[in-house]
């Protein structure tokens, strides 16, 4: 959705950022501005300040900076588009509605009678949790520790055990069969209509805006399933979701935890660790590893210390590294899960195994390790081969000498005879992978060539402009728009307007450190391996990337209010598709 200049303004100028800040940060006038401890770094000195004057804000400790805009794009990590809705219904400002389709429009009520019925449904387990009815499912959470602060704040509750006790309560207040079948709390067949959760603790699954959109059931001790959980409907996508994220994405604690369940993520919370999350016992999807790289850039596996456990981190480590983040593995040796742990061994002693959890190539080495009896000696060497070819991608020498140096000394072998093996795989095979995806034994992903994003996509807008000169015309980039220095130097060749023969730029870094990375980028011929129409697509979305994080800059040091609205436009701008 586009909206106009005058509309964007509108919302800005109704929003008045002293009052819109202040709702989330406790401010104090001095002077002319007002201060508070900034929401964007941990400090414990205001260095945030915010000028009623200007309508922007600045933190003098960590250079966070901009308009109310930006401010609850970060704050909220809302893309700008969300970003303006919440502020336009904040003040009342009505924004213009994309013109829908009858479709679109039944598709949207029908989620919003999802919501409603999970609301309501949530209102009445909780409830039910502190009625006489209810004894048993409080009895249970207060027996495992679980406090009613946490009861609380996961609006913890539990299912009657009348079988039909929730339907009738959604039917009194008017919901249609139809939309009660649709939102998975019930089912309504011939021979019966039931609620699909009774006698149970409740757990509501919240997105991240706080709305409840399923729910977990847990029996009140053994039974089969231990727990049952809604089905996937219109509002409830289980590759999307991380139960607890609600709450870690506010706690600005650097890192977010990752666990397998719901009451791993309460008793972590309770002991004072509200960066956790779990991913409910399904596999880790690229989705998950995307949501999660909205708010932090390193996650720690803390999941359950058995067999499915282990296979469970070793599954997800190349996805989460797909997603560009570090990952660090928990040893909750000799406890089973987070819960257990911290009730045995309290929460200092889980944030000592936090400080101290295992970078995630050794954990992975660790585990490929049990493979090989060691007593063998052809077991043994099999292991150190295998190691070896993992090794080998580390392309950063130091990088790769440092791991060498770890796994060396961890398993016993001698360091020189263990990088003379991995020379030797690296010589036989040219490496391709950066230090940051080492990948894994079994490689559920495809092994690629990979930069990190900015750079593949600088790399690829001057591989096509050195064979396709006509394209830098309708790029609209500029040399500055691009970040890595030597791409900004060949960029503002290609991008001069003259005609420029690549061999002629090439020329420039004969003697030069630079050289085999600039012979790189204009040897290589994509149009001999992509059909014009994919070279067209990728030219253009790479070049959306590079603009975007070029926007992205130069908000962060904008001086003034004008220039910063002036690049939220063109950002916005960035989302509209050009008509074609
Ligand atoms: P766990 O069995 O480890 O759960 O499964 P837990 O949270 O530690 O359970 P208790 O209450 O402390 O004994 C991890 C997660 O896998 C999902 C749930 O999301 C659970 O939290 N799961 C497990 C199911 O969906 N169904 C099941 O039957 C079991
Ligand atoms: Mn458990």
């Amino acid at each position: 959705m586009y909206y106009s200049d005058e509309k964007i303004e509108e919302v800005r100028e109704r929003n008045p950022i002293v009052d819109v800040i202040g709702s989330y940060v406790h401010l104090q006038k001095k002077g002319a501005n007002y201060f508070g401890l900034c929401p964007f770094h941990n400090e414990k000195t205001p260095s945030f300040s915010v000028s009623a004057e200007r309508q922007m804000y600045h933190c003098f400790g960590c250079g966070a900076g901009g308009n109310v805009i930006t401010f609850v794009m970060d704050y909220e990590n809302y893309t700008f588009q969300e970003a303006l809705k919440m502020l336009a219904d904040r003040a009342g400002v009505e924004l213009p509605k994309e013109e829908e389709s009858a479709e679109m429009r039944r598709e949207q009520d029908l989620r919003s009678i999802l919501l409603k019925i999970h609301r309501d449904a949530a209102t009445y387990y909780y409830r039910m949790l502190r009625t006489e009815q209810g004894k048993g499912g409080l009895n249970y959470l207060k027996k495992r520790g679980v406090s009613d602060e946490m009861i609380r704040a996961f609006g913890l509750g539990y299912a009657g055990t009348h079988p039909q006790a929730l339907y009738r309560f959604l039917k009194e207040k008017g919901y249609s069969d139809q939309a009660l079948r649709d939102s998975g709390l019930i089912s309504i067949r011939e021979n019966g209509t039931g609620d699909k959760f009774w006698n149970r603790v409740m757990f509501p699954i919240m997105d991240v805006n706080n709305r409840v959109i399923a729910f977990g059931g847990r029996v009140l001790g053994d039974g089969e399933p231990k727990y049952l959980n809604s089905p996937e409907t219109k509002i409830f996508d289980k590759s999307r979701n991380l139960y607890g994220l609600n709450y870690a994405r506010r706690s600005r604690k650097g890192c977010l935890l990752v666990c397998e369940g719901y009451m791993d993520v309460i008793s972590m919370h309770q002991a004072g660790f509200t960066n956790a999350v779990a991913s409910l016992g399904t596999a880790f999807t690229v989705q998950h590893g995307m949501i999660m790289k909205r708010y932090t850039d390193e996650v720690i596996l803390c999941y359950d210390n058995d067999g499915a456990g282990k296979k469970a981190a070793i599954r997800a480590i190349p996805i989460l590294k797909e997603a560009g983040l570090r990952i660090r593995v928990l040893s909750m040796e000799p406890y089973k899960d987070p819960d257990e742990f911290i009730k045995n061994l309290g929460a200092e002693e889980f944030q000592e195994r936090i400080n101290r959890a295992e970078n995630a190539f050794l954990f992975e080495m660790s585990v490929l390790r049990q493979n090989f009896d060691f007593g063998d000696p052809d077991a043994k060497s099999r292991f150190f081969n295998t190691a070896a070819e993992r090794l080998a991608e580390f392309t950063d020498e130091i990088e790769r000498n440092s791991y060498i140096e770890a796994v060396a000394n961890r398993y016993g072998i001698d360091f020189s005879l263990l990088r003379g093996k991995v020379n030797l795989i690296g010589n036989r095979a040219p490496v391709k992978y950066d230090a940051e995806s080492p990948g894994l034994p079994e490689r559920p992903i495809g092994r690629k060539n990979r930069d990190t994003g900015i750079q593949a996509a600088e790399k690829l807008v001057l591989t096509v402009l050195s064979e396709k000169p006509e394209f830098a015309a309708k790029s609209g980039l500029t040399a500055e728009d691009f970040r890595d220095p030597l791409m900004k130097e060949i960029a503002e060749a290609f991008l001069s307007g003259g005609a420029v023969s690549p061999g002629a730029v090439l020329n420039r870094y004969i003697d030069s450190e630079n050289y085999a990375r600039a012979a790189e980028l204009m040897s290589s011929n994509l149009s001999e391996t992509m059909s014009s129409e994919e070279l067209e697509q990728a030219f253009s979305e790479a070049v959306r990337r590079i603009r975007s994080e070029s926007i992205d800059r130069r908000m962060a040091v904008a001086e003034s209010p004008e220039e910063l609205m002036k690049l939220i436009k063109e950002k916005q701008k960035q989302y509209v598709r050009p008509p074609s």
